[in-house]
């Protein structure tokens, strides 16, 4: 059988006058994850959140954390984000010199590690960290903000990623974050996405277990 698509809704989209009801919210969802942008206004124009409220979302579930780290400098946040209690942290390929270092260590510390491409990053680039990551995250907005308008020059990287994937006998899940909803989905998924971040789409739909029932069938 087909491995079931794993979802993760994003907390970025959530009301964070209520983040433990959203928390109870995405867990009584179905969801596979909660996925967390961290932001530091220098890698993205933005600022969200750091592990003082990662830490306090733990506290509230016990749902895999998936943490996206959008700052310069990863490795040097990873045991933070480590205890506040993160499950897989994905830095971005562009954000740092010390790939190969910042995943071994994510995985040294018995975390899963990801790397992210910002949509016009060359996945090409990343070769030789492949056989290093538990999961790579192609970007379909560029990174910063919720609610952005899907780029589809990522189909063609999820299609080389899966390509990648499947000659060279890698394990990694295929993450697709931005702008996901039923359309987006459908097309990703058939390009061999395994996951799917989605928050505009999920926190707007009204029910999110209903939201997430139809992106795992779209
Ligand atoms: C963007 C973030 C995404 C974002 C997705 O920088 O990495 O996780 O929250 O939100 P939507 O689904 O609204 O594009
Ligand atoms: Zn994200």
């Amino acid at each position: 059988m087909k491995n079931k698509i794993k979802i993760a809704p994003s907390i970025l989209s959530c009301d964070f006058a209520h983040v433990y009801d959203e928390v109870k919210k995405i867990e009584n969802s179905g969801a596979d994850a909660i996925h967390i942008d961290i932001m530091d206004g220098h890698f993205v124009p933005n600022l969200s959140i750091g592990p003082k409220v990662v830490s306090a979302i733990n506290r509230s579930t016990n749902l895999f954390l998936d943490v996206h780290l959008m700052i310069y400098n990863p490795f040097e946040y990873v045991e933070k984000f480590i205890e506040a209690g993160a499950d897989l942290i994905t830095f971005h390929f562009e954000a740092t010199e010390d790939v190969a270092d910042t995943l071994n260590y994510i995985k040294k510390c018995g975390r899963k590690a990801g790397i992210a491409f910002n949509p016009e990053t060359s996945f090409s680039l990343a070769l030789k960290y492949l056989e290093l990551c538990d999961l790579v995250l192609i970007m379909s907005v560029h990174p910063g903000f919720g609610g952005q308008k899907f780029i589809s020059s990522a189909l063609e990287k999820i299609e080389m990623a899966k390509n990648f994937k499947d000659d060279l006998n890698l394990k990694y899940d295929i993450q697709v974050d931005g702008g996901i909803d039923l359309e987006t989905g459908a097309k990703c998924k058939k390009k061999g996405a395994d996951f799917l971040v989605s928050g505009t789409y999920l926190f707007s739909s009204g029910n999110m277990k209903d939201g997430i029932e139809k992106l795992r069938s779209c």
